[in-house]
């Protein structure tokens, strides 16, 4: 069982430790305007820095990638720690003991989603001793084997077996079956009960960043179908965030120079026995942004590899496209495509390391690969097709951030098309504003509302809570929930600061956006915030009566109201302002 660490503990330690020593022992800070500190951002590669350390919200935030957190999220990130080890860091700086309580003591919320980590711990467990242990396990042994798979990377990715049979994990963890299916273990039979999902397979557990269980790909041994099954969507396992072997690339290496993208838990197994420690695969989903987010943020340099045929290449543009809102300055991209018949599993082990780096080194950058796939859309001999070439890239190049890249990029494409670049120019003052890319976020389109006023400078500016005297009114609103909470936390711990809010959000959904509202600019200058914020919690009281009123409304032409409900009716409507 899990020891838990006591949520006051972790109050307690935020309060007192101080993030800006805590960042500044690891990289060196440089104090600019205000409460802030800046410095190159650790997480991403830059010359110009971006990353701002608030020692008032004990908060970091980076401009350029988005990377933010606390104290502990700091550690996580920076030191590649897990939370309980993170939390011991910052414990033992500033002299403090971790007390630990068993898990039943947690709140619930959090032993559930500490167990479906637990649990597909133990079930990783549990199919590698079957790799060693079960009648079938010579047959899956052979085949690894075969393979090439040597014991040790065996080891290092987890790797196990599934036997055949419809109940071997069930059997094993019966007293859990109900976590096992919320984990995507087990399928529900028609008739009631359960059934193992994966049966007969040799199993590749899926770790997150952190080092923790997720989820799990299981082959077939030999022929079959379908060749991979991969574990479903759960409350733990997004596909679209992760990417297999990446837990593995960060343990190998102190820094990622670069990474290489791959297809398969094969191809990331092959390249790292043959020591190339910096592959990872995308689970079966094409490369979206959100995994390139996450690559950049551990490395400058992005290898995709794709298969020579035709398929391939549409894939790779496929990535490249997505690949170019995120182009910021200084990180680099390339494709590389294989030789027909091969993939990097086959390749690597043909040709060894140094063969198959030199063909990462040669190959094509994204300007090449870029250039060359417009070229064969159009018809570069005629003028009309020329048009048409200069226009499909700028509708493309438009995307890429503003800076050196895009402008090289306009200059190849004036080269190419033979024309001046000035008459690329015109475009180019629009440069970020193309309907392909995210809508800009809703904070800066619209007015913020008073509940989002309300939130923003609490999360930014805890000890607001002390204004607030009388109870707030009852409201049936999005996210009000998460604002009664959040004055409840910020009532609880009196020194508490942005960063030791937030923590109560981790790995929640609500997290993210308590995030956002942290470093959003609010412009409110400082004099006029406890103005601004009794104004929004006012409007939002008068909100509430509103709303009460017409519910009360709705409901007398409806269905009539009981004589309370016709008293506490007119008691709102005489008190209305
Ligand atoms: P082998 O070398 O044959 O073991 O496979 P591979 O790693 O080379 O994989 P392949 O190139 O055939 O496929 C690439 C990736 O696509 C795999 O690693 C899986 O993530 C995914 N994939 C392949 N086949 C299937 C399938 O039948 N179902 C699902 N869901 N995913 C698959
Ligand atoms: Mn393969």
């Amino acid at each position: 069982m899990t020891e838990h660490i006591p949520r006051d503990f972790i109050d307690q330690l935020l309060n007192r430790v101080d993030i800006v020593d805590l960042i500044d022992s690891r990289i060196t800070l440089r104090k600019k305007t205000g409460n802030n500190f800046f410095a190159c951002c650790p997480f991403h590669n830059e010359k110009n820095p971006s990353f701002s350390v608030s020692q008032v919200k004990q908060f970091y935030y980076c401009f350029g990638c988005g990377a933010h957190g606390n104290a502990i999220d700091f550690l996580i990130e920076y030191d590649r720690l897990n939370f309980p080890e993170a939390i011991e860091t910052l414990a033992k700086q500033i002299g403090m003991e971790v007390p630990r309580q068993t898990n039943f003591r947690s709140p619930e919320k959090v032993a559930a989603q500490q167990s479906l980590y637990d649990l597909l711990d133990q079930v990783a467990k549990f199919y590698q001793n079957q790799l060693r242990q079960h009648k079938d396990a010579e047959r899956a042994v052979e085949y690894l084997k075969h393979r090439g798979v040597s014991g040790v990377i065996a080891k290092d990715f987890g790797i196990g077996l599934a036997p055949q049979g419809w109940d071997h994990v069930l059997q094993a963890f019966e007293k859990s079956k109900l976590q096992l299916f919320e984990a995507g273990m087990l399928i529900k039979k028609d008739e009631g009960g359960f059934y193992d999902r994966f049966r007969d397979r040799i199993m590749f557990p899926i770790h997150d960043r952190r080092g923790r269980i997720i989820g799990f790909g299981g082959r077939i041994i030999d022929v079959g179908e379908p060749k991979y099954l991969n574990s479903p969507e759960t409350p733990i396992f997004q596909k679209g965030h992760e990417l297999y072997g990446l837990y593995q690339a960060l343990q190998a290496n102190r820094q990622l120079t670069r990474i290489i993208v791959v297809e398969g838990y094969m191809d990331v197994i092959a390249l790292f026995q043959n020591q190339i420690t910096y592959a990872v695969a995308t689970l079966g989903t094409a490369t979206s942004a959100n995994h390139l987010e996450r690559l950049f943020r551990h490395t400058s340099e992005i290898i995709f590899c794709f298969d020579g045929d035709t398929a391939g290449r549409t894939a790779a543009w496929r990535a490249l496209q997505v690949t170019l809102p995120l182009m910021r300055d200084g990180i680099q991209v390339r494709f590389m495509f294989l030789p027909e018949g091969e993939d990097p599993d086959s390749l690597v082990r043909k040709e060894g390391k140094e063969h198959f780096e030199q063909r990462m080194l040669n190959a094509s950058t994204i300007s090449d690969f870029f250039f060359q796939t417009i070229a064969t859309q159009t018809d570069m001999s005629s003028t009309d097709g020329r048009a048409r070439y200069v226009k499909l890239a700028t509708d493309l190049l438009k995307q890429i951030p503003e800076g050196i890249f895009q402008q090289m990029m306009l200059a190849e494409l004036a080269k190419r098309a033979r024309i001046d670049i000035e008459q690329l120019k015109p475009r180019s003052p629009t440069a970020t504003q193309t309907t392909q890319q995210k809508p800009a976020p809703s904070l800066k389109a619209r007015p913020p509302s008073p509940l989002r006023v309300v939130m923003t400078l609490l999360i930014q500016q805890p000890s607001l809570v002390e204004l607030i005297t009388t109870p707030i009114p009852l409201l049936d609103l999005n996210g009000y929930d998460l604002l009664v909470q959040l004055i409840e936390k910020a009532k609880q711990n009196p020194k508490v600061t942005t960063g030791g809010l937030l923590e109560h959000w981790r790995d929640q959904p609500d997290g993210k956006l308590l995030a956002k509202l942290a470093q959003w600019e609010h412009m409110i200058p400082e004099a006029g915030v406890q103005h601004e914020f009794i104004g929004a919690l006012n409007n939002l009281s008068k909100l509430a009566h509103g709303n009460a009123i017409e519910n009360l409304l709705a409901k007398a032409a409806q269905i009539g109201l009981s004589p309370e409900e016709k008293q506490s009716l007119s008691e709102l409507i005489t008190s209305k302002k």
